[in-house]
This record gives structure tokens, C-alpha cells and sequence, in this order.
């Protein structure tokens, strides 16, 4: 696939190689923003206050593929019911949010796992099949919580949860699954 990522950070950046790594055509854009027209999939992974601003400097957006990876520690803006679908007014396309509940910091131990670590997904029926793939190719195994309107707020919700077991365990990795799949 050809993914432009925006955000070269810890999430971005990260991201960005371990894609490369598995095959893809990879594009980092940073502050001083760039062309996404060629892309079959956007990434965003920039702080959740920047969104706006970082896409308004981004031209050829028109209805990707979108995975929105974002976070955000203070006040939200009542206007979107959560931050994927601020995104998704932006770009147009059909949204997923993903690696929102995964550290960066420990993007480089996955391959060493015993399992497989989950990662948890929410998505718009037109994203899911890609966002999978993505997931699949960044050492994870999808789980998937329910379409956009239902998950992506649920998974920005649970980041308090997220910060408390990092506060115990530092950056960890999680696994989901049914009985006799673990
Ligand atoms: N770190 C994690 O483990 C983790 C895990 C899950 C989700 N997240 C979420 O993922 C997002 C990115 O986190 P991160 O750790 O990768 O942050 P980061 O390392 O601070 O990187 C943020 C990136 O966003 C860019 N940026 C900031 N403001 C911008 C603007 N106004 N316009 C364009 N680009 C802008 C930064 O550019 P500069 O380099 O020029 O500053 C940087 O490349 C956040 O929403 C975070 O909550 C993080």
C-alpha cells in the first residue's frame, strides 16, 4: 500500500518503519505538511490539539482510506464525537482508529513476543479490511470493538485505564482473545 503518515514522531515515525519494513511505499509528513493525493491509506498521529492544524497543511486529501491514531489529555472539542471523526471531516474517507491503546516505546520488542500482542481497533465498515492489514503488518493481531460512531470514543475513553497500567507496568503490551485462541 502507499501510507502517508502525518506526524513523524514516536507513533508516526514508528509506525512509518515497521510498515516500510513489511513492504509498503511510506511517506512521513512533519509540520511543514506536504501531498497526499498518491496515498491509499492517511495515518494521523499527531498530538489530539494539532489535528486541524496539522491536516490543514496537507494537500490532496479526498476521501482516503484513514486511520486515526490520536490521543488527547485535555478538554475535547464538543463539535465531534470523538477525535476520528473530527479527522474523518477533514479527509472524507472511510475512518479506523487504531494504535491509540499500543506504545510506541516498545514498537521494537514486538517481533520478540512469544504471542502475537492485540491491538484494539474501531472502524468504519470501508476501513476495516485495510486498517487489518495494517495492523497485521505492524506485528499485531486486530481486535476489532465495533464501528466508528460505537468504538472510536470508547477507545479514546479507555486511555486513562491505559495510563494507569503504564503507571504499573511501564510501556506493556495486551492481549485479547476468546477462550482457547490466547
Ligand atoms: N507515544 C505513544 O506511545 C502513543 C501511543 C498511542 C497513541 N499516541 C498518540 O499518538 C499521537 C502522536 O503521539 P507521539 O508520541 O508520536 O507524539 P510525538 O512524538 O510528540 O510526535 C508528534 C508529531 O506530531 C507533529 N506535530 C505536532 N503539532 C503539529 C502541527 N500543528 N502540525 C503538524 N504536525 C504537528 C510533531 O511534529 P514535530 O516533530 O515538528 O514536533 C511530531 O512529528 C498523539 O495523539 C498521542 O496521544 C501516542
Amino acid at each position: 500500500m502507499r501510507i502517508t503518515v502525518v506526524g513523524r514522531g514516536n507513533v508516526g515515525g514508528g509506525l512509518a518503519q515497521l510498515w516500510a519494513k513489511a513492504g509498503h511505499e511510506v511517506t512521513g509528513l512533519g509540520r511543514d505538511g506536504g501531498d497526499a493525493s498518491g496515498a491509499d491509506v492517511l495515518v494521523v498521529a499527531v498530538p489530539g490539539p494539532a489535528i486541524t492544524e496539522a491536516l490543514a497543511g496537507v494537500a490532496g486529501l479526498a476521501g482516503q482510506v484513514t486511520i486515526d491514531a490520536c490521543n488527547l489529555y485535555g478538554p475535547r472539542d464538543d463539535a465531534f464525537p470523538s477525535l476520528s471523526h473530527q479527522v474523518k471531516s477533514i479527509v472524507g474517507g472511510p475512518t479506523a482508529k487504531s494504535f491509540s491503546t499500543n506504545f510506541a516505546a516498545v514498537y521494537d520488542r514486538i517481533e520478540a513476543q512469544s504471542v502475537r500482542p492485540s491491538n484494539l481497533f474501531a472502524a468504519d465498515p470501508a476501513a476495516r479490511e485495510a486498517t487489518e492489514q495494517l495492523i497485521r503488518d505492524a506485528g499485531y493481531d486486530p481486535v476489532f470493538v465495533g464501528d466508528l460512531d460505537s468504538g472510536a470514543r470508547l477507545l479514546e475513553d479507555g486511555s486513562g485505564l491505559t495510563r494507569a497500567l503504564a503507571g504499573q507496568l511501564g510501556p506493556f503490551f495486551y492481549r485479547y482473545g476468546s477462550p482457547g485462541k490466547l
